[in-house]
């Protein structure tokens, strides 16, 4: 694990823009790995300043996670913020871009289907990740098999919690999610975690330090051949 040390939020989403961007210039049919929430927010900011010099036509996406039963038009859904964040500012072809359906009728067989995409898009070449403070990533709560595919998910009592900011109310957060699994998120050749802030300080310390368990789902990117932290000092003041 490489861990880089940046002094602030700004910083962090500055050079894991330009990471991304390197990227996209050097490979033939990029696949980026997204999160939402708002770790990476910065970093879709950036990544639209430079939109003008770098096009996306040949870039395909897969986001980590949606919620189940809320559909794309409203605000709290994965696939609205991400229109709204990043992919209405950038030329990538609507096809290229894919979020888990939260409202497809049959969720396993949605589940199934995207592993599939995944897979025929070559696997996810860079993955962002954002880390829970339980150790989440993705919407893989602690207890998830190491070896989980994309999958349905009953969300946490305390990431609903976290999660309750962007809602009315914690009552509106909806109680299950559909995400790439611990292996599929594995399976990417390359890995950005981003960490920012005092509060994820003793999340972070313990997937660096920590036993790799899957009750800290995050412990296994110790296992990871090619993970790079961006974390600015106040996340990494417990390490
Ligand atoms: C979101 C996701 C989650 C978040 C995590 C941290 O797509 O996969 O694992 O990365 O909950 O969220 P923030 O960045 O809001 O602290």
């Amino acid at each position: 694990m490489e861990i880089i040390s940046v002094n602030s939020y700004e910083e962090m989403s500055e050079k894991t823009c330009s990471m991304v961007l390197n990227k996209i210039k050097h490979l033939q049919n990029p696949v980026l790995g997204l999160a939402t929430g708002s770790t990476p927010e910065g970093l879709y900011h950036r990544i639209i300043d430079e939109a003008d010099d770098v096009s996306f036509r040949h870039v395909s996406t897969f986001n980590l996670d949606e919620y189940v039963g809320l559909n794309k038009e409203d605000p709290n859904s994965y696939q609205y913020y991400m229109n709204d964040k990043l992919f209405k500012h950038i030329d990538i072809p609507d096809e290229n871009a894919h979020l888990p359906n939260g409202v497809a009728v049959d969720l396993e067989k949605e589940c199934h289907d995207y592993e599939r995409f995944i897979r025929e898009a070559g696997h996810v070449d860079i993955q962002i990740l954002g880390l829970g403070l339980n150790g989440h990533i993705g919407f893989n709560e602690p207890g998830t098999s190491f070896s989980s595919r994309t999958h349905v998910v009953d969300l946490d009592e305390s990431t609903r919690n976290a999660n309750a900011r962007f809602f009315g109310s914690i009552d509106e957060v909806p109680t299950k999610a559909i995400t790439m699994g611990i292996e599929t998120i594995m399976e990417s050749k390359e890995i950005l975690l981003l960490v920012s802030g005092e509060a994820k300080a003793e999340a972070l310390a313990r997937l660096v330090n920590g036993e790799v368990t899957e009750s800290f789902p995050a412990s296994i990117l110790q296992q990871h051949e090619h993970v790079t932290i961006i974390a600015d000092e106040a996340a990494l003041s417990k390490l």
